[in-house]
Formats: structure tokens, C-alpha cells, sequence
């Protein structure tokens, strides 16, 4: 049989890596396959640019529209990034009735509904393995391995930059612009890193992992989005001395009123796996009805690590192609007309703990003043933690955790104790989830 000819978008960290692992593996992908699999076409913006692939015998272009319409491509790559050319070569590709794999998880967060729809019609797959958690096949085990479940839940760490950054910064106390250069360096970081450090590649992720849970369309505009620009190393030693790690988390729960959906700084315990889940590494924890906890780890970015997830999809059209579009497993896990209407919550229907920290004066009186704000909203205190002042600095900080209540009493707890006079600038908070 004529080996399945690949056209690759974009020859950078992942498009090279791609290139890589499908020469290295070639007989044993074959093997998989069924089919020899070969790169025929590739475009990159500088055709000049030192590579970590070797391009030799693959026909080269810096326009990506001559790799979608060559007639001998079967399977278009897509590792381009952003949301605008690589929108409209997706739609290009599956217009003119190719296979598409992509890792650009801020597509199909954003216009996956529309790609969808399109690959429905014209019975091409679109597959997306490498856009959430990296080398993890979190996909496919969410929406075959869980597929007899209710799933309650799921949080995860899923960006590694992100993971990256605050592991450094934690073991070895380096500086945030530092590490995350290096991220940049190791191409772990999106081509604009403040996706990374603000959340949003995080809330495009996370987009994706509630669709194929809860059966709901992609909705990213309603996803709650906080980055860790704003973490101190001190909220980290205190979060520490009280037991817990602080993690950047994904969150999405299915709640009666409606799907959670949010992505911000979380206090963990630190007894559980998913705290102690360091450097690039990812982690994804799904709540099954049936089978309970479920952990899935690996790395969450890099080359050959998202190489791995973007192979493992082209092996799966590959194996496709011959099987009748109607007994294809959705794209989003349920049948296209089965998605369910849930509404996301607003962030101030979501119930947390939380970890506070607030700058007050050291004087009597004042912890009464704070604790009556909280007795009135109806917040439960579990612990408070006292540090004396610096020397020469009159306030002290006062470090408490809270039991769950709804965003929107501790949003009016925290504005009625911000006006008290011997509270001085914002006060911090970070949620807080058991995961148990
Ligand atoms: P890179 O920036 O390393 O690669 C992008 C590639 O696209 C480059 O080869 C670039 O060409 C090419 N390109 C960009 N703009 C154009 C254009 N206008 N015309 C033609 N070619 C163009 O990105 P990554 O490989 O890191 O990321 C690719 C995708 O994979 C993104 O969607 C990203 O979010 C996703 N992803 C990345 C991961 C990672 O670890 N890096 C992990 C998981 C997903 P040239 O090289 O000449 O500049
Ligand atoms: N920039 C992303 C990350 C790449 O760091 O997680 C993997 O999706």
C-alpha cells in the first residue's frame, strides 16, 4: 500500500519534533498504522533557519496554502499557532476534504465549534491530542478510557511554563522573568508568553477538557482566567508552613446549578500527588462516578514530548481512513447533537476555601474587627497564622484559611475589611481544594 502522505505547517519546537519522531519510529509507527507514513510537504515563515529536523526530501514552501492544496497531501498538520492563519488553513485543509492534526489548542478553544461542524459535514477528522497537557493522551482517556462515566470533576496543571516558573522559582528561588526566559529558550512557552503567565493557554486547555467531560460546546469567553504573575515567594513559604503547595490549576466541576469553569493560583495539600507535580510536568485529575479517582502525568510541553500526542493522532486518522465517518468517535466525546446546555457558573457562584493574607496593624482589637466581617458574611475561619512585623515595618501579616463559601460573600467580606483602617493595601487571596 502507498505510504499516507503528511503535510506539516510550521517546522518549529513541535512541527520539527513531529518530523523527528516520525523518522526515528518510522517501522514501528508503520507497524501501528498499517501504513508506511511519510512528511511529503512542509511550510515554514524563513526557509533559511537552522532546524532541529532534517527536512531532506520533503518539499519545502514558506506559503502553507500550497501544502493544504497539494493533491498528493492526504493528512494536513497543523503546528503553526495563533488563531488566524492557522483558522484558515484548518478550514482550507477540511474544505478540500483532508484529515487535519493540530496542537493549537487556542484554535480549537476558540473556533473548535465552527472546525467541528465543518469536519462533520465533509466526514474528515480533526484531531487535537497535543493540544492539552502535551505528551499526555488526556484526550483519549476522557473521552474512550472514561466514556462509561458520569465525570464529576477534573483539575489539572496544564501549562508547563507555568509549572516550569513556579517550581524554579519555589526550589530554587529564582527570579520570574529568569525562568521564564529559559522556558522561552527550551520552547516550552507559547509564541506570546503571557498566555502562559496570565492563564489563558491554561483556560484554552482547560476549554477543551470540559467539552469532551461534560458533553457542553466550547465556551473559553466564559472561562474564569488568573495567571501567577501575582504569587509572592512569601505566600509560598506561608501556603508551606500550613501544609499546602501552591499550584496553577485548571478547574471545571459539574455542579447542579451549572459547570465551574476556571483557571487560577490554588492551594493543594501538599500529601497529594498533583502538589508535588514539578518543573515542565502536567497533571490531570478526573473524577469518574464509576471508577473514582484518576491520575494522568507526564510532560506537558517541549518538542518529541508534544511530538508524541501528535503522532499518536496521525496513527489514529491514519487508521481511519478507511472506516465509515458514522462509526468515528466524536470529535468532542459525545454525538454532535447530544450536547447538553448546561450554562457555566459566573465566577461568584463558585464555592472554595481560600488563603488569605492581610497587612494590619499591630494592635488590639483588630483581629475582632476582621473576624466579626467574616462571622456577618457567614465565613467559617479553619486557621490563623501571625507574622510579626519586619524589623522596622509596623504592620504585621495575618495569614488565614477559610472553610468554602460562595465567591461572592468572601468578594463583599474582603471589601467591608479592605475599608477598615488598620488594613493597609489589597488584600491576597488564593482559592484553596482538597482534591479529595
Ligand atoms: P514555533 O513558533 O516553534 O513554530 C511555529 C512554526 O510555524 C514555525 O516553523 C514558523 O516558521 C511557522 N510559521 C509561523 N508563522 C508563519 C507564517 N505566517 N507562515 C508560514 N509559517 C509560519 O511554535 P511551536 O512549535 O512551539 O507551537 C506550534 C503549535 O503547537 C502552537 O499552536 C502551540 O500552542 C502548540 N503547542 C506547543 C507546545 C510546545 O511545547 N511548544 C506544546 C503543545 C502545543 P519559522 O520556523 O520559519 O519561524
Ligand atoms: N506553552 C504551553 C505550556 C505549551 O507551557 O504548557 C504546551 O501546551
Amino acid at each position: 500500500m502507498k505510504p499516507v502522505k503528511i503535510g506539516l505547517l510550521g517546522l518549529g519546537t513541535v512541527g520539527g519534533g513531529t518530523v523527528n519522531v516520525l523518522k526515528r519510529n518510522a517501522e514501528e509507527i508503520s507497524r501501528r498504522a498499517g501504513r508506511a507514513i511519510e512528511v511529503s510537504h512542509a511550510s515554514a515563515r524563513d526557509l533559511g533557519k537552522a532546524r532541529i529536523c532534517d527536512t531532506t526530501g520533503i518539499i519545502l514552501t514558506t506559503n502553507p496554502a500550497e501544502v493544504v492544496d497539494a493533491p498528493e497531501v492526504d493528512v494536513v498538520v497543523e503546528l503553526i499557532g495563533g488563531v488566524t492563519l492557522a483558522h484558515e488553513m484548518v478550514m482550507k485543509a477540511i474544505h478540500n476534504g483532508k484529515h487535519v492534526v493540530t496542537a493549537n489548542k487556542a484554535l480549537i478553544a476558540k473556533h473548535g465549534n465552527e472546525i467541528f461542524a465543518a469536519a462533520q459535514a465533509k466526514g474528515v477528522v480533526v484531531a487535537f491530542e497535543a493540544a492539552v497537557a502535551g505528551g499526555i493522551p488526556i484526550i483519549k482517556a476522557i473521552r474512550e478510557g472514561l466514556a462509561g462515566n458520569r465525570i464529576e470533576w477534573l483539575a489539572g496543571i496544564i501549562n508547563g511554563t507555568g509549572n516550569f516558573i513556579l517550581t524554579e522559582m519555589r526550589d530554587k528561588g529564582r527570579d520570574f522573568a529568569d525562568v521564564l526566559a529559559e522556558a522561552q529558550a527550551l520552547g516550552y512557552a507559547e509564541a506570546d508568553p503571557t498566555f502562559d503567565v496570565e492563564g489563558i493557554d491554561a483556560a484554552h486547555k482547560l476549554t477543551i477538557l470540559a467539552a469532551i467531560a461534560f458533553g457542553i460546546p466550547l465556551q473559553f469567553e466564559k472561562a474564569y482566567t488568573e495567571g501567577i504573575t501575582k504569587i509572592t515567594r512569601e505566600d509560598v513559604t506561608y501556603a508551606e508552613e500550613l501544609g499546602y503547595r501552591i499550584k496553577h490549576l485548571g478547574v471545571a466541576r459539574r455542579t447542579e446549578g451549572g459547570i465551574e469553569l476556571r483557571v487560577h493560583p490554588t492551594l493543594i495539600p501538599e500529601r497529594r500527588l498533583i502538589a508535588n507535580v514539578n518543573g515542565v510536568m502536567n497533571a490531570v485529575l478526573v473524577k469518574g462516578d464509576a471508577v473514582g479517582p484518576t491520575l494522568y502525568y507526564g510532560a506537558g510541553a517541549g518538542a518529541e514530548a508534544t511530538a508524541s500526542a501528535v503522532v499518536a493522532d496521525i496513527v489514529d486518522v491514519v487508521r481511519a481512513l478507511t472506516a465509515d465517518p458514522g462509526n468515528r468517535v466524536p470529535h468532542l466525546a459525545f454525538q454532535p447533537d447530544q450536547l447538553s446546555d448546561l450554562p457555566i457558573l459566573p465566577m461568584e457562584e463558585v464555592v472554595t476555601a481560600y488563603y488569605l493574607r492581610l497587612q494590619v496593624e499591630d494592635r488590639p482589637g483588630v483581629l475582632a474587627d476582621i473576624t466579626r466581617i467574616f462571622g456577618e458574611a457567614g465565613i467559617s475561619i479553619e486557621a490563623v497564622l501571625q507574622k510579626e512585623p519586619a524589623e522596622g515595618e509596623a504592620n504585621v501579616s495575618l495569614i488565614m484559611l477559610t472553610q468554602r463559601v460562595k465567591e461572592r460573600s468572601m468578594n463583599q467580606a474582603l471589601a467591608a475589611i479592605a475599608r477598615l483602617d488598620a488594613v493597609t493595601g489589597e488584600p491576597i487571596r488564593i482559592r484553596m481544594e482538597s482534591l479529595g
